[in-house]
Protein backbone atom coordinates (compact mmCIF):
# COMPACT_ATOMS: atom_id res chain seq x y z
CA UNK A 1 0.00 0.00 0.00
CA UNK A 2 1.46 3.24 -0.92
CA UNK A 3 1.64 5.89 1.92
CA UNK A 4 -1.22 7.96 2.41
CA UNK A 5 -0.70 11.90 2.98
CA UNK A 6 -3.77 13.69 4.69
CA UNK A 7 -4.28 17.33 4.54
CA UNK A 8 -7.26 19.83 5.28
CA UNK A 9 -8.11 22.77 2.50
CA UNK A 10 -9.95 25.61 4.64
CA UNK A 11 -10.86 29.17 4.38
CA UNK A 12 -7.93 31.09 6.44
CA UNK A 13 -9.19 32.60 9.86
CA UNK A 14 -7.97 35.76 11.89
CA UNK A 15 -6.37 33.87 14.30
CA UNK A 16 -4.52 32.08 10.83
CA UNK A 17 -3.24 35.83 10.03
CA UNK A 18 0.61 35.82 11.54
CA UNK A 19 0.97 32.10 9.92
CA UNK A 20 -0.29 33.34 6.80
CA UNK A 21 2.38 36.50 6.51
CA UNK A 22 4.92 34.02 7.74
CA UNK A 23 4.05 32.16 5.14
CA UNK A 24 4.39 34.97 2.40
CA UNK A 25 7.45 36.17 3.74
CA UNK A 26 9.77 32.77 3.38
CA UNK A 27 8.04 32.12 0.06
CA UNK A 28 8.84 36.04 -0.91
CA UNK A 29 10.35 36.50 -4.50
CA UNK A 30 9.78 38.36 -7.41
CA UNK A 31 6.89 35.26 -8.74
CA UNK A 32 5.59 35.87 -5.66
CA UNK A 33 5.39 39.39 -4.31
CA UNK A 34 4.62 39.27 -0.58
CA UNK A 35 1.11 41.18 -0.28
CA UNK A 36 0.98 44.02 2.70
CA UNK A 37 -0.37 42.91 5.94
CA UNK A 38 -3.89 45.45 5.15
CA UNK A 39 -4.43 43.06 1.98
CA UNK A 40 -3.76 39.68 4.34
CA UNK A 41 -6.08 41.01 6.87
CA UNK A 42 -9.19 41.91 4.65
CA UNK A 43 -8.80 38.84 2.24
CA UNK A 44 -9.40 36.83 5.42
CA UNK A 45 -12.00 38.91 6.61
CA UNK A 46 -13.55 38.22 2.93
CA UNK A 47 -12.97 34.06 3.71
CA UNK A 48 -10.87 34.00 0.35
CA UNK A 49 -7.63 32.67 1.44
CA UNK A 50 -7.78 28.94 1.07
CA UNK A 51 -4.96 27.31 2.83
CA UNK A 52 -3.62 23.95 2.83
CA UNK A 53 -2.72 21.81 5.87
CA UNK A 54 -1.74 18.45 7.22
CA UNK A 55 -4.76 16.83 8.99
CA UNK A 56 -2.68 16.39 12.37
CA UNK A 57 -1.33 20.02 12.66
CA UNK A 58 1.85 21.21 11.25
CA UNK A 59 2.45 23.93 8.68
CA UNK A 60 0.78 25.16 6.23
CA UNK A 61 1.93 23.82 2.68
CA UNK A 62 0.05 25.76 0.30
CA UNK A 63 -2.33 28.72 -0.01
CA UNK A 64 -4.13 30.26 -2.95
CA UNK A 65 -6.07 33.46 -2.48
CA UNK A 66 -8.72 35.64 -4.72
CA UNK A 67 -7.26 39.57 -3.79
CA UNK A 68 -9.98 42.44 -4.39
CA UNK A 69 -8.29 44.69 -6.99
CA UNK A 70 -11.31 47.12 -8.11
CA UNK A 71 -11.91 49.94 -5.34
CA UNK A 72 -14.67 48.97 -3.09
CA UNK A 73 -16.99 52.05 -4.36
CA UNK A 74 -16.76 50.84 -8.47
CA UNK A 75 -19.01 49.58 -10.31
CA UNK A 76 -17.34 46.74 -11.40
CA UNK A 77 -15.85 43.88 -8.96
CA UNK A 78 -12.27 42.75 -9.82
CA UNK A 79 -10.35 39.84 -7.77
CA UNK A 80 -7.08 38.81 -8.40
CA UNK A 81 -6.34 34.81 -8.15
CA UNK A 82 -2.80 35.26 -6.26
CA UNK A 83 -0.89 34.37 -3.11
CA UNK A 84 -0.48 30.92 -4.66
CA UNK A 85 2.83 28.67 -3.56
CA UNK A 86 2.87 25.05 -3.57
CA UNK A 87 5.31 23.90 -1.57
CA UNK A 88 7.42 20.51 -2.12
CA UNK A 89 5.15 18.46 0.24
CA UNK A 90 2.44 18.68 -2.38
CA UNK A 91 4.56 19.35 -5.26
CA UNK A 92 4.02 17.49 -8.37
CA UNK A 93 0.58 16.01 -8.10
CA UNK A 94 -1.51 13.96 -10.56
CA UNK A 95 -4.03 14.27 -12.49
CA UNK A 96 -4.07 17.74 -11.64
CA UNK A 97 -1.82 19.82 -9.38
CA UNK A 98 -2.14 21.21 -6.12
CA UNK A 99 -2.20 24.59 -7.57
CA UNK A 100 -4.56 23.63 -10.17
CA UNK A 101 -6.67 22.67 -7.36
CA UNK A 102 -6.46 25.52 -5.74
CA UNK A 103 -7.17 27.84 -8.60
CA UNK A 104 -10.40 25.61 -9.29
CA UNK A 105 -11.66 25.64 -5.60
CA UNK A 106 -11.02 29.10 -5.46
CA UNK A 107 -12.54 30.17 -8.77
CA UNK A 108 -15.85 27.83 -7.49
CA UNK A 109 -15.87 29.59 -3.79
CA UNK A 110 -16.00 32.88 -5.66
CA UNK A 111 -19.42 32.16 -8.08
CA UNK A 112 -21.36 30.34 -5.46
CA UNK A 113 -20.62 33.02 -3.47
CA UNK A 114 -21.04 36.04 -5.65
CA UNK A 115 -22.40 34.40 -9.26
CA UNK A 116 -25.36 36.52 -9.20
CA UNK A 117 -24.37 40.51 -9.01
CA UNK A 118 -25.09 42.34 -5.73
CA UNK A 119 -26.16 46.14 -7.09
CA UNK A 120 -27.67 46.56 -10.37
CA UNK A 121 -24.90 46.64 -13.21
CA UNK A 122 -22.33 45.36 -11.76
CA UNK A 123 -20.00 42.98 -13.24
CA UNK A 124 -17.85 40.66 -12.11
CA UNK A 125 -14.30 39.67 -13.45
CA UNK A 126 -11.19 37.23 -12.08
CA UNK A 127 -8.19 37.81 -13.42
CA UNK A 128 -4.49 36.37 -12.90
CA UNK A 129 -1.20 37.72 -13.60
CA UNK A 130 1.33 35.20 -13.93
CA UNK A 131 5.58 36.45 -14.74
CA UNK A 132 6.26 35.23 -18.17
CA UNK A 133 8.92 33.05 -17.35
CA UNK A 134 7.14 31.00 -14.77
CA UNK A 135 6.42 28.00 -16.92
CA UNK A 136 4.88 25.92 -13.51
CA UNK A 137 2.11 28.60 -13.60
CA UNK A 138 1.27 29.51 -16.97
CA UNK A 139 0.79 25.74 -17.24
CA UNK A 140 -1.66 25.67 -14.14
CA UNK A 141 -3.51 28.60 -14.99
CA UNK A 142 -4.05 27.68 -18.76
CA UNK A 143 -4.84 23.97 -17.81
CA UNK A 144 -7.76 25.02 -15.61
CA UNK A 145 -9.20 27.31 -18.64
CA UNK A 146 -8.24 31.14 -17.88
CA UNK A 147 -8.42 32.91 -20.69
CA UNK A 148 -5.37 35.49 -22.08
CA UNK A 149 -6.54 38.72 -21.76
CA UNK A 150 -4.32 40.58 -24.52
CA UNK A 151 -6.16 44.25 -24.35
CA UNK A 152 -4.73 45.43 -20.79
CA UNK A 153 -6.94 47.65 -18.67
CA UNK A 154 -4.89 50.98 -18.54
CA UNK A 155 -5.91 51.14 -14.84
CA UNK A 156 -4.03 47.97 -14.08
CA UNK A 157 -0.74 50.61 -14.97
CA UNK A 158 -1.27 52.48 -12.27
CA UNK A 159 -1.16 49.37 -9.78
CA UNK A 160 2.47 47.98 -11.89
CA UNK A 161 3.52 51.39 -11.65
CA UNK A 162 3.65 51.37 -8.16
CA UNK A 163 4.38 47.75 -7.54
CA UNK A 164 7.08 47.44 -10.26
CA UNK A 165 8.33 51.15 -10.99
CA UNK A 166 7.83 51.08 -14.88
CA UNK A 167 4.51 49.58 -17.14
CA UNK A 168 5.43 46.47 -16.88
CA UNK A 169 4.19 45.11 -20.34
CA UNK A 170 5.50 41.80 -21.59
CA UNK A 171 7.11 40.78 -18.59
CA UNK A 172 4.02 38.95 -17.24
CA UNK A 173 0.88 37.49 -18.78
CA UNK A 174 -2.51 38.50 -17.70
CA UNK A 175 -5.21 36.28 -17.89
CA UNK A 176 -9.49 36.43 -16.90
CA UNK A 177 -11.84 33.66 -15.99
CA UNK A 178 -15.51 32.99 -17.85
CA UNK A 179 -18.07 30.52 -17.62
CA UNK A 180 -16.09 28.06 -19.45
CA UNK A 181 -13.41 28.48 -17.01
CA UNK A 182 -15.77 27.48 -14.59
CA UNK A 183 -16.96 24.86 -16.60
CA UNK A 184 -13.26 23.54 -16.96
CA UNK A 185 -12.20 23.72 -13.32
CA UNK A 186 -15.86 21.59 -12.85
CA UNK A 187 -14.72 18.91 -14.99
CA UNK A 188 -11.44 18.70 -13.46
CA UNK A 189 -11.68 18.94 -10.01
CA UNK A 190 -15.60 16.60 -9.70
CA UNK A 191 -13.75 13.25 -11.20
CA UNK A 192 -10.95 13.25 -8.40
CA UNK A 193 -13.73 13.87 -5.29
CA UNK A 194 -15.31 17.51 -5.34
CA UNK A 195 -18.33 16.21 -5.04
CA UNK A 196 -17.44 14.02 -2.47
CA UNK A 197 -16.19 16.48 -0.26
CA UNK A 198 -12.55 14.90 -0.30
CA UNK A 199 -10.16 15.60 -3.44
CA UNK A 200 -7.80 12.28 -3.82
CA UNK A 201 -4.61 12.82 -6.09
CA UNK A 202 -1.35 11.14 -6.26
CA UNK A 203 2.41 11.56 -7.03
CA UNK A 204 6.00 9.88 -7.76
CA UNK A 205 8.10 11.19 -4.50
CA UNK A 206 11.19 12.81 -6.94
CA UNK A 207 13.59 12.05 -4.36
CA UNK A 208 12.09 8.11 -3.03
CA UNK A 209 10.57 7.47 -6.32
CA UNK A 210 8.19 5.93 -4.30
CA UNK A 211 4.06 6.18 -5.59
CA UNK A 212 2.03 8.01 -2.55
CA UNK A 213 -1.32 9.16 -2.19
CA UNK A 214 -2.60 12.45 -1.22
CA UNK A 215 -6.17 13.14 0.33
CA UNK A 216 -7.52 16.31 0.91
CA UNK A 217 -10.34 17.44 2.79
CA UNK A 218 -12.53 20.01 1.59
CA UNK A 219 -13.90 22.20 5.18
CA UNK A 220 -15.12 24.56 2.50
CA UNK A 221 -19.06 24.74 3.27
CA UNK A 222 -19.87 27.61 0.45
CA UNK A 223 -18.41 25.01 -2.37
CA UNK A 224 -20.61 22.14 -0.39
CA UNK A 225 -23.54 23.97 -0.54
CA UNK A 226 -23.14 25.09 -4.17
CA UNK A 227 -22.50 21.64 -5.57
CA UNK A 228 -26.13 21.32 -7.06
CA UNK A 229 -25.91 24.54 -8.66
CA UNK A 230 -22.90 23.26 -9.94
CA UNK A 231 -24.60 20.84 -11.71
CA UNK A 232 -27.06 22.43 -13.00
CA UNK A 233 -24.88 24.77 -14.64
CA UNK A 234 -22.89 21.71 -15.84
CA UNK A 235 -25.98 20.40 -17.29
CA UNK A 236 -27.57 23.90 -18.73
CA UNK A 237 -23.79 26.08 -19.10
CA UNK A 238 -26.32 28.68 -17.09
CA UNK A 239 -25.98 31.15 -14.26
CA UNK A 240 -22.58 31.72 -14.04
CA UNK A 241 -20.95 35.39 -15.66
CA UNK A 242 -17.39 36.08 -15.37
CA UNK A 243 -16.57 39.37 -17.43
CA UNK A 244 -13.31 40.73 -18.34
CA UNK A 245 -12.20 43.62 -16.35
CA UNK A 246 -13.58 46.76 -17.77
CA UNK A 247 -11.56 49.02 -19.67
CA UNK A 248 -12.15 51.99 -16.96
CA UNK A 249 -13.25 52.12 -14.24
CA UNK A 250 -16.64 53.70 -13.44
CA UNK A 251 -17.80 54.54 -9.73
CA UNK A 252 -21.50 54.58 -8.05
CA UNK A 253 -22.35 58.02 -7.27
C1 LIG B 1 3.82 27.92 -9.40
C2 LIG B 1 3.47 26.86 -8.34
C3 LIG B 1 2.35 27.39 -7.44
C4 LIG B 1 2.99 25.61 -9.10
O1 LIG B 1 2.61 24.63 -8.15
P1 LIG B 1 2.34 23.10 -8.52
O2 LIG B 1 2.25 22.93 -10.01
O3 LIG B 1 1.17 22.67 -7.73
O4 LIG B 1 3.58 22.34 -7.95
P2 LIG B 1 5.02 22.12 -8.62
O5 LIG B 1 4.96 20.88 -9.47
O6 LIG B 1 5.50 23.39 -9.22
O7 LIG B 1 5.90 21.75 -7.33
C5 LIG B 1 6.01 22.53 -6.18
C6 LIG B 1 7.25 22.07 -5.42
O8 LIG B 1 7.27 20.63 -5.30
C7 LIG B 1 8.41 20.08 -5.93
N1 LIG B 1 7.99 18.87 -6.66
C8 LIG B 1 7.49 18.82 -7.92
N2 LIG B 1 7.24 17.53 -8.25
C9 LIG B 1 7.57 16.77 -7.17
C10 LIG B 1 7.55 15.39 -6.92
N3 LIG B 1 7.12 14.50 -7.82
N4 LIG B 1 8.00 14.94 -5.72
C11 LIG B 1 8.44 15.82 -4.79
N5 LIG B 1 8.48 17.17 -4.95
C12 LIG B 1 8.05 17.63 -6.16
C13 LIG B 1 8.89 21.13 -6.90
O9 LIG B 1 10.30 21.00 -7.11
C14 LIG B 1 8.55 22.40 -6.13
O10 LIG B 1 9.48 22.62 -5.09
P3 LIG B 1 10.30 24.00 -4.98
O11 LIG B 1 9.30 25.11 -5.20
O12 LIG B 1 10.86 23.95 -3.63
O13 LIG B 1 11.27 23.92 -6.11
C15 LIG B 1 4.70 26.48 -7.47
O14 LIG B 1 5.74 26.07 -8.34
C16 LIG B 1 5.16 27.63 -6.62
O15 LIG B 1 4.70 27.77 -5.50
N6 LIG B 1 6.10 28.48 -7.15
C17 LIG B 1 6.60 29.66 -6.45
C18 LIG B 1 5.55 30.74 -6.28
C19 LIG B 1 4.81 31.08 -7.56
O16 LIG B 1 5.40 31.16 -8.63
N7 LIG B 1 3.49 31.27 -7.44
C20 LIG B 1 2.62 31.58 -8.57
C21 LIG B 1 2.60 33.05 -8.81
S1 LIG B 1 1.51 33.38 -10.20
Amino acid sequence: MPPIHDFIIRSAQPSDFKRICDFYLAHNSPALPAPSAKIVGDTIADGKILIVEPAHGGALVASGAIFELSPKTAVAYVGELAGMRATREVGGLKPITMQMTLLGLRLLGHVAGSAIPARSGMTNSIIAIVKSDNQASIKNVEHIGMRRLLNRPDWFEYDEQLWNGAIIADDWNHYYADAGTIERALSLLWPVGLPTGTIELQRVDKGSQQLEQFRFVLELPDIKVALREFENFRKTGAGIELLPPPLTLTFRA
